[in-house]
């Protein structure tokens, strides 16, 4: 066998794999590897060119597919062909290798699941975080963007804080939550999941801790962990996050903030109290830790308006506020907005020109006038109404279907119920065991890899029957997961 003085060049932008099958094929091509020349078996090549044996794998199975190599079972790897036209046709761009070492994680293969079947009209979405279609209130719509026309002023890029019209508008309605901000104190961004990817990309460095609940949104969204950031749950009662679990400088040494979701938290629904968010307030005040408070579910209150934003409590800027019109009117519209200091802003919105210049001023322009319109609260009343509906039918086909096998809270308001399961069940199973009878549900371990007793309902989106019905269904296909558990 002849001697390999070669290793691949790890800081070569060419990936290692591609460097070993060009290699080999300059061995063939030149002779030196001819015709029935045995290769070194893989684990050999692999500690040779000091590689994985995996990228040893990858390029011996391309020189296979290309005709160069040939696998003999039981015997090992033989050069094949040294024919030229083989040896010069040009190595074709492999895209998975590009697509898997890019810096962004893709998401978990459940919510990649969920992503897809949520187009699939067959399915009932037992999970869904968004209003029904017959919720979002479309004819009204229609007449604010029939009206828009005559209104718009210009076509252009907006600037980069975003339309002053609709940041004015803004300001204006966030005095009846008693808060304070400016337009100039406003960056209107693409939802609420912008804000807190500008938040954390322009705020946070690499190695940053964030605070936040558990379980939580946040922890559904890869994205975060792409950039090297770390979470730190803190566990919580039927009054939200519990302050008196946050050991912060202890334990935290690289804490930068806290991530919270006060008012019907995603996914568990849970309300923070008026005491809870004072607690918080204190706390965070003496440990100068600044607060991401994610307010998108507001106004969707069902019982009582729910306590003031910590935003309107706070006196020294230390909270960044988040809101967006996609849980309370239209998803698609992709508004969404961050109060704060004003050098935050300024370095979020400098962020935002880079990434997209900021977001499409038709939506802009809609979001304004609808605002302007005075449409929003009548519009909030009946969405109050409804989700009142849905979620009092909801609890009923709980009682009456779930009371042996689980447990939940009866949410204050929003969407979601977080539904724990007495008898342990395989979640990926109950999953995929539901979708195959066209359930769609949230397993509870996309938000928190340790509830994994947990399922978020929600009684936003499916139709009333489905509900009804879906629930009953369910509740089957969970008693009969746990029955087999128990033989
Ligand atoms: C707590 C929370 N924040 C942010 C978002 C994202 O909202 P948007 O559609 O405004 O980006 C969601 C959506 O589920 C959410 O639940």
């Amino acid at each position: 066998m002849l001697p390999i003085d070669w290793t691949p060049n790890n800081k070569d932008r060419m990936p290692l794999y591609v460097q070993i099958i060009e290699y080999i094929k300059n061995k063939i091509r030149i002779g030196d590897w001819p015709v029935n020349y045995k290769l070194p078996p893989q684990r050999e090549l692999a500690r040779i060119f000091q590689v994985n044996r995996s990228t040893v794998a990858t390029a011996i199975d391309e020189l296979i597919a290309d005709g160069l190599l040939e696998s003999k079972i039981g015997s090992g790897i033989w050069v094949a062909n040294n024919t030229w036209s083989i040896l010069t046709s040009p190595q074709q761009v492999n895209w998975n290798s590009y697509v898997e070492s890019g810096i962004y994680l893709p998401n978990f293969p459940t919510i990649q699941e969920i992503n897809r079947s949520e187009f699939n009209p067959k399915n009932v979405r037992l999970g869904t975080g968004e209003l029904s279609p017959e919720l979002i209130p479309s004819v009204m719509i229609k007449s604010i963007l029939s009206k828009l026309p005559d209104k718009i002023q210009s076509f252009g890029y907006e600037e980069s804080r975003g339309l002053l019209y609709l940041r004015q508008q803004l300001s204006h309605y966030l005095k009846d939550f008693g808060i304070d901000a400016s337009p100039a104190s406003i960056l209107i961004v693409s939802g609420a999941l912008q804000a807190l990817q500008l938040i954390c990309f322009g705020l946070l460095p690499k190695d940053a801790t964030i605070l936040l609940e558990k379980p939580s949104y946040l922890l559904s969204l890869k994205l975060f962990q792409s950039m090297s950031m770390q979470f730190s749950g803190i566990p919580m009662d039927d009054e939200g996050i519990q302050v008196t679990s946050i050991d912060y400088q202890k334990k935290h040494q690289n804490t930068s903030l806290l991530y919270t979701i006060p008012c019907f938290h995603n996914p568990t629904g849970t309300l923070m109290t008026e005491q809870r968010r004072k607690d918080l307030l204190a706390l965070c005040q003496k440990e100068l830790l600044p607060i991401i408070e994610d307010d998108v579910y507001r106004e969707l209150w069902i019982d009582a308006p729910p306590p003031a934003p910590l935003k309107a409590l706070d006196k020294d800027g230390r909270v960044i506020y988040i809101g967006s019109l996609s849980k309370s009117l239209s998803p698609g519209m992709r508004i969404g907005w961050i109060v704060g200091p004003e050098p935050v802003i300024e370095r979020l919105a400098d962020m935002k020109m880079q990434n997209d210049y900021g977001s499409s001023s038709l939506s802009q322009w809609a979001a304004a006038e609808w605002l302007a319109s005075g449409l929003h609260q009548n519009h909030l009343q009946e969405v109050r109404k409804q989700l009142k509906i849905r979620r009092d039918i909801a609890i009923e086909a709980l009682e009456m279907n779930f009371s042996d096998i689980a447990t939940w809270n009866i949410p204050k308001g929003g969407f979601y119920i977080w539904l724990k399961l007495i008898h342990p069940v395989s979640l990926q199973k109950l999953f995929k065991a539901a979708l195959d009878t066209g359930l769609l549900i949230n397993p509870g371990n996309i938000y928190d890899a340790l509830s994994n007793n947990h399922l978020r309902l929600s009684y936003s989106f499916a139709a009333l029957p489905d509900i009804k019905n879906g629930l009953y269904r369910l509740s089957n296909i969970i008693r009969k997961l746990s029955d087999r558990n128990s033989w």
